[in-house]
């Protein structure tokens, strides 16, 4: 596997191919949720890229992003263990040089939900997978449903500005107690860990309520905060109950496709879900 660490060197190393090459952008902290886009990745791709950034611009000051896991040897070594062709491990410095006053927006997907809890971070994710696309310029890339209103942002973006890329979505990968897997999950203790496995049964369990037949979402947003509320640990940020399209929340269900997403808190970490009711293709 290269390991590439300038935008020149990976530039130059772009020039060599012709084939179709996948792009997996990642923070690092390896688990099997970015495992999942990899395969997927090297499935469907001659070549695959994974890049591994943790990146400022989507930190608010306050949040994480001193204390966010790195673990970049054993992430080294996992992806030369899959035969990933190449990594892109750029630093904070090649990426936002001093004067960088280049910002890239979206103004109808990204601006509920995350972006009413975490008001610059679609600013910081676009600007920096726009950059990375106009770096790596991949013919696919990969990202996960378990960001799903990064999912939906990314395929706006590229969408609205032409980028030549497939973006190809990959299902949540959970822990076997039906956590979604996610670098944050570290910082649970096993109690917590215990108890944030509930997040995942009362979106199934407002998702049950909805197949038989419960069309008012204030309803089954309710019936998952009574059973978050079983947990003293977990805090609610938002649960909402939106169209698959647009992630715009919806008042009444009719026969339609929909997503539930979840932000909570379990003690100070932040953790994301969503579960899906879906039978059309967007
Ligand atoms: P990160 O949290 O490292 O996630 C990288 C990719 O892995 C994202 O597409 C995310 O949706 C996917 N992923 C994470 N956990 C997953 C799980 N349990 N199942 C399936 N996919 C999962 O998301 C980011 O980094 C950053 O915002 C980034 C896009 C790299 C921009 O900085």
């Amino acid at each position: 596997m290269k390991i590439i660490t300038s935008i020149a060197d990976f530039q130059h190393f772009r020039k060599s191919i012709s084939t179709s090459l996948g792009f997996v952008p990642t923070m690092g902290a390896l688990h099997k949720g970015h495992l999942s886009l990899i395969k997927s990745s090297i499935n469907k791709c001659s070549l695959t890229v994974v890049s591994i950034f943790v990146n400022p611009g989507q930190f608010a000051p306050g949040e994480d992003l001193k204390n966010y896991p790195i673990s970049t040897k054993k992430d080294i070594k996992f992806l030369q263990e899959l035969k990933v062709d190449a990594l892109f491990l750029p630093t904070t410095k090649d990426i936002y040089p001093e004067d960088f006053s280049t910002f890239v927006y979206e103004n109808i997907v990204s601006k509920e939900h995350e972006g009413i809890s975490r008001p610059s971070f679609f600013k910081g994710v676009i600007t920096i997978v726009v950059k990375l696309f106009n770096i790596i310029y991949p013919t696919h890339a990969f990202f996960g449903e378990k960001d799903i209103q990064q999912l939906m942002v990314i395929k706006k973006i590229v969408k609205d500005l032409n980028y030549p890329v497939d973006i190809v979505s990959c299902p949540t990968v959970r822990e076997k107690n039906g956590l979604a897997m996610s670098s944050r999950n570290q910082y649970l203790s096993s109690k917590m860990f215990n108890e944030a496995s509930l997040v995942y049964r009362s979106l199934n369990h407002g998702l049950s309520l909805l197949k038989n037949g419960e069309n008012n979402p204030k309803i089954i947003i309710n019936a998952i905060l009574n059973s978050l509320s079983e947990s003293s640990l977990i805090k609610v940020d938002y649960i909402s109950i939106v169209d698959p399209k647009h992630l715009k929340n919806i008042n009444k269900i009719i026969n339609s496709d929909i997503i539930i997403c979840i932000a909570v808190y379990c003690g100070k970490v932040r953790l994301i879900d969503n579960v899906m009711y879906i039978n059309r293709k967007y």
